[in-house]
């Protein structure tokens, strides 16, 4: 049963909402950089820390109740990535944990082996493979985006992947430009060949329903500060593959899963506000378990959110001067619209809005291969207005009005 979206009661959820800027209300559209941060995950942030923290493994209170909160957020977190709780690891944010994941997951390739990375992916999903194949003499392959539909070229998947290939990484959406991946297809073949699939979920945690299996992500990181909740790195791996996993850890620490992944003491009162987000998420849907809540509020959240994104770029076509940069009609997408307005460099856009109260940003957002296949890179790269739950049609028409204050 799906519910009704209510977005003003989603609002009132949101603290930085009653936010003023120069006496105007805020619009914030910079959700793909970082969204809002829900009452509850606030909340359950102060009270971790109101109430007394710890580290772990005391026998006193504050102590034993810092491992129910990390224990209760892994257990929320697997609800919402399709996992089991103690294949859910915190980490600093995803490329800090990416970059620990590829050195381990590296420790086995050599010169025969390959790997598989995509031009349209945010180089945290990128790089730290590119460094670990570059130390192990392993072969680079790059799955290519389409110019013209930004979409991966899935064509010729059957030369890309083959069975030297030890991994193949891809993102779930485009920061960028919320073309939403056929990751499925990518991981079947990926699977045939018997390769590890990374999966960048961090942009399309706040967008997407999202079910490990029928992703097929043996790895899948995503970071709460994108899905209302504070900066804290959240992975979850395929039992199998993290119980074998050579992480990099002192010798004291724990060597089981999911904790021989956490190096240091984690961000405990963070990690506590990761389930007060995940808690906002499941408000907002129906279901018997925590589970089916969170998809049905996904569900819920991606169909206000494209309505939205739907009437933006209509809009946005209509303004002279104005270039989109979007998948077609009819293919999946986030809510996050990427464009440029000629004669005009993405940051002064971006001034214009805010002066206007809509925060928006501007450049390349690390997705810099895709950037610099559009020649994008070296002027400013893309304007971007990322939408949220929080958002409403009258923000969406202000904020097209704004834009076209700055054609005329
Ligand atoms: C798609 C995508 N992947 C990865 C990252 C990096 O995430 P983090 O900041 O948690 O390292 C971002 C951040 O914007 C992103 O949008």
């Amino acid at each position: 049963m799906q519910q009704m979206f209510d977005v003003e009661a989603v609002r009132e959820q949101f603290p930085a909402l009653s936010r003023l800027h120069d006496g105007r209300p805020v619009a914030y559209f910079d959700g793909p950089g970082g969204s809002q941060v829900a009452r509850t995950s606030i909340d359950a942030m102060t009270r971790y820390m109101e109430r007394g923290g710890a580290n772990l493994h005391g026998v006193f209170p504050t102590s034993t109740e810092t491992e129910e909160i990390l224990a209760e957020t892994r257990a929320a977190c697997a609800a919402f990535l399709g996992a089991e709780p103690d294949e859910v690891a915190f980490g600093a944010n995803m490329t800090t944990l990416t970059l620990a994941i590829s050195r381990a997951l590296s420790d086995s390739w050599d010169e025969d082996s390959e790997i598989v990375v995509t031009e349209l992916d945010h180089r945290a999903n990128v790089d730290p493979w590119l460094i670990a194949a570059r130390e192990r003499g392993a072969k680079v392959r790059w799955i290519g985006v389409d110019p013209e539909t930004l979409t991966l070229n899935l064509n010729d998947l059957d030369q890309k992947i083959n069975p030297s290939t030890k991994l193949v990484a891809v993102g779930l959406a485009s920061n960028a430009v919320g073309t939403v991946n056929d990751v499925a297809a990518v991981a079947e073949r990926a699977h045939a060949a018997g390769a590890v699939v990374a999966v960048d979920a961090v942009h399309a945690a706040p967008h997407v329903p999202m079910d490990r299996e029928s992703i097929g992500a043996d790895v899948l990181t995503c970071s709460a500060y994108k899905f209302f909740g504070p900066h804290v790195g959240v992975t979850a791996i395929r039992r199998g593959l993290f119980e074998e996993l050579p992480v990099h850890r002192l010798d004291p620490a724990p060597d089981h899963i999911p904790d021989k992944l956490e190096t240091g003491t984690q961000n405990h009162e963070g990690i506590a506000g990761v389930k007060g987000a995940i808690e906002f998420i499941a408000s907002l849907g129906e279901g018997a378990s925590l589970s089916e809540r969170l998809l049905d509020a996904m569900r819920t959240v991606e169909e206000h959110e494209a309505r939205l994104a739907d009437r933006l770029r209509a809009a946005l076509r209509e303004i002279p001067g104005v270039t989109l940069y979007a998948a077609p009609d009819g293919l999946r997408k986030t809510p996050t619209v990427a464009f440029r307005l000629e004669g005009y460099a993405p940051l002064e856009v971006c001034q214009h809005a805010a002066d206007h109260g809509f925060f928006i940003a501007a450049g390349d957002f690390y997705a810099s291969t895709l950037a610099h296949k559009l020649g994008l890179d070296g002027s400013g790269g893309f304007v971007r207005a990322g939408l949220a739950p929080y958002n409403t049609e009258e923000e969406v028409e202000g904020f097209i009005r704004v834009l076209r204050g700055l054609v005329r």
